[in-house]
């Protein structure tokens, strides 16, 4: 039995709550957002340092043992001063642009992320390792995460870029954002027989347990 702890600006993380609470029925799972201020997606690092720091150590007096950064924004953006500040192991997720450049066969992938992941040193990072010889493609998601957040998506406008992507080539969407978890099957619709989507919760989960197994020791 462990506590641990989920964190994202808002819906997304309740998303990969709800996987990690199946995964690990006997332990406690803390939830916490900050949809005050949301979207995270358009704040700068500092911003972001300065909401989510209290939020954690606020965590931490909570019980919680590990942190889940239910969140690509957080993790791609500050999550290497966040670790040097929690004394919690924080496990991170981050767009899954290496699975996606393996997967690819036409050599195109399209990442749905906010644009401070797509700023992000991280994710520059990511894709000059991992995808040097794959076509990616950015669709412009920045007012996914609001709508999603306040249910109210319009369904034209994302089916749009999704329709966008896949007239381009993409074969793979990597979903790099955990509110567009919440939409991940009428993408999934939409890509059927065309690209197939990733999301990162059963990568999550194997971390997770890595995690939970060192912590036992
Ligand atoms: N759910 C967050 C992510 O994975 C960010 C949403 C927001 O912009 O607040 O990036």
């Amino acid at each position: 039995m462990h506590t641990i702890g989920v964190f994202d600006s808002g819906r997304g993380g309740e998303s990969v709550a709800r996987a990690i609470r199946e995964t690990f029925p006997d332990s406690e799972v803390i939830f916490r957002d900050d949809s005050a201020h949301l979207p995270y997606g358009n704040k700068t690092p500092e911003q972001l340092l300065d909401l989510v720091t209290p939020i954690l150590q606020e965590m931490i007096e909570q019980g919680c043992e590990v942190i889940v950064i239910a969140c690509n924004t957080v993790t791609t953006t500050i999550i290497r001063q966040l670790r040097e500040q929690i004394s919690v192991p924080l496990v991170g997720i981050e767009p899954m642009v290496k699975p996606a450049a393996q997967q690819t066969k036409t050599g195109i992938v399209a990442v749905c992320a906010t644009p401070a992941t797509l700023k992000s040193k991280r994710y520059g990072w990511l894709k000059d390792t991992y995808a040097k010889d794959t076509t990616v493609l950015e669709p412009d998601c920045s007012d996914w995460a609001a709508m999603i957040q306040a249910n109210n998506v319009d369904r034209k406008k994302v089916d749009g870029r999704i329709i966008e992507v896949l007239d381009a080539g993409a074969d793979v969407i990597v979903l790099g954002c955990t509110h567009y978890h919440w939409i991940e099957q009428d993408i999934q619709k939409l890509a059927k027989g065309r690209a197939i989507v990733l999301q990162p919760e059963p990568a999550i989960i194997r971390q997770l347990n890595r995690v939970l197994a060192s912590l036992a020791v």
